[in-house]
């Protein structure tokens, strides 16, 4: 049996519409899925929405659909999206969906025949208008609602309770023997600290509004959002009915998502797993929060950034590329038009498209576009540097050091743009006693390029597939698989190039 490997992106809510925070997260995800597949991996990745709750159920009643109907309009905005960035997700689960069902009621039956669920009373503050419970911390001055400011009232309403603080030293004790569980370590620090303060048991059903999954021991509850929502991860790998599946993925190797939703994800989920007596994801990767030219994303400022849009203007790769290129993951990042143009013209079209133009565009003038052959000469700094771009890659793409990454691949960029002006081939085509030395610069810059198609690949897997293509290959390259294609000297003398076009278009700085 091969090695696999199993990631996930959160489940979105579809009470809004996807931006570029979704984006993000979605495609860190989709690169991950991407190498580990290309690395020889049975890969699972799954993203999907979250479908159910009173947000949903609130934001149905304005537009006047039932939930179901904005759910099922909602989604596909989405997919849709998802099919433009060319993500590669291998399923989409919807909380609504009759296996989710089935796996949320294994689940909290599990639990409830450890003894860890019984009834009591949530209170919290309550706004009316909005129907809308809010603790204390998330509460406005004054004790106003935090989302339409007006005051609340304190309210009592029956809940059921999962025992969370049963799991605290079980969880602690996990966290210290586990460092790696919760990354970057920053946020490893904060659930360690969280955790030593102390877990109390979680409200985890509703009976203030109707839109969930009702509990069989008491229908008047519904599942509150948590309890369902982090299920998502064990159905789409077929929990309860299908072992075998099940036991092929499970544990999730990578869990991806965004920094406000980490204790979710770091702390009640492992432990609802403890309860049922699951095994633990392996990782939960936390990553920053993006703003835009400097300010907070929210609907109310009117600055949310729609994906769709900056595709259309920009290309896709350009804004897969940016996204990962220009923050660290795990930090917060700023979105700006001009640090795109600026990441586009200079890292792209010039560093990379010109280099990828310049080098086919001498194989056809000088050689009728053939591969030449390599005479292993002169490619000793090209190859080291290829090679070693190739292990980092590995270990930074592992390590979910996207733009790391990308800057070992860069590395190899930039010496090829250095290594073309000292050796000059224009020069060189000038002297017939200089015919070996050129066939041989020509040789390792098309070998350099067809490693960074490669590379490239996970992060950009259009325009790789065009320099693909242009070296003269018919297959795809994101079916490569590394273990074969990924060593130096495997381009085929004499095979038939493409004349260049260019990759990435220059774009206009507006300012
Ligand atoms: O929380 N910067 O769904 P959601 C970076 N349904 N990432 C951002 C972002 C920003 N400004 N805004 C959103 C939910 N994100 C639940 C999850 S999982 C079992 C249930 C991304 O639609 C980031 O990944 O509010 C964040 O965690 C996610 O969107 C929240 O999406
Ligand atoms: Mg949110």
């Amino acid at each position: 049996m091969g090695k696999t490997f199993y990631v996930t992106t959160p489940i979105y809510y579809v009470n809004d519409v996807p931006h570029i925070g979704h984006a993000y997260t979605t495609i860190a995800a989709d690169v991950l899925a991407r190498y580990k597949r290309m690395a020889g991996y049975d890969c699972f990745f799954l993203t999907g929405t979250d479908e159910h709750g009173q947000k949903v159920e609130k934001a149905a009643r304005e537009s006047g659909e039932t939930p179901q109907e904005l759910a099922d309009r909602v989604v596909e905005r989405f997919k849709g999206l998802w099919k433009r960035l060319n993500i590669s997700n291998d399923d989409f689960i919807r909380t609504t969906q009759e296996r989710h069902k089935r796996a949320v009621l294994a689940l909290y039956q599990r639990a409830w025949e450890k003894g860890d669920i019984y009834l009591g009373e949530y209170e919290g503050w309550y706004c009316v208008p909005c129907e809308s419970f809010w603790t204390e911390t998330q509460l406005e001055e004054g004790r106003r609602c935090p989302s339409c400011g007006r005051p609340t009232e304190r309210v009592k309403e029956p809940s059921y309770f999962f025992r969370m603080s049963r799991y605290q030293e079980r969880l602690l004790r996990h966290l210290e023997s586990n460092p790696d569980f919760v990354q970057p370590p920053s946020r490893y620090n904060e659930i360690l600290n969280f955790v030593r303060g102390g877990l109390r048991d979680l409200s985890i059903s509703r009976t203030g509004f109707r839109w969930g999954i009702p509990l069989p021991n008491d229908p008047e509850h519904v599942l509150y959002v948590w309890f369902d929502a982090l299920t998502n991860y064990i159905t789409a790998v077929g929990f309860p009915d299908d072992r075998e599946r099940f036991e092929r993925y499970w544990p999730a190797d990578c869990h991806i998502i965004g920094k406000d939703i980490l204790r979710f994800h770091a702390v009640y989920w492992p432990t609802f797993l403890m309860s049922a007596d699951l095994p633990l994801p392996r990782r939960v990767f936390a990553h920053g929060w993006w703003t835009v030219e400097g300010k907070k994303m929210s609907k109310s400022a009117g600055n949310v950034v729609d994906p769709y849009q900056v595709t259309d203007e920009f290309g896709v790769d350009p804004f897969r590329y940016f996204l990962l290129r220009e923050v660290p993951f795990g930090l917060d990042g700023d979105f700006s038009r001009s640090a795109l143009v600026h990441r586009i013209n200079g890292d792209l079209a010039n560093d990379l498209g010109n280099l990828a133009s310049r080098v086919l565009a001498m194989t056809k003038r000088y050689f009728g576009g053939r591969v030449p052959p390599s005479h292993d000469l002169m490619d000793g700094q090209v190859r080291s540097q290829a090679e070693r771009s190739l292990k980092e890659l590995d270990r930074h793409i592992s390590d979910l050091a996207f733009q790391q990454a990308l800057t070992s691949i860069w590395d190899l960029v930039d010496l090829l743009n250095k290594y073309l002006d000292e050796t000059a081939p224009w020069g060189l085509a000038k002297d017939e006693g200089k015919r070996r030395e050129l066939e041989a610069v020509l040789y390792n810059c098309l070998e350099a390029l067809r490693l960074l198609a490669i590379m490239l690949s996970p992060f950009m897997p259009s325009a790789a597939q065009r320099l693909w293509e242009m070296l003269g290959f018919d297959s795809k390259v994101e079916e490569a698989r590394i273990e074969e294609v990924g060593r130096w000297g495997l381009l085929p003398e004499g095979q038939q190039t493409q004349p260049p076009s260019p990759l990435f278009p220059r774009v206009e700085d507006k300012g």
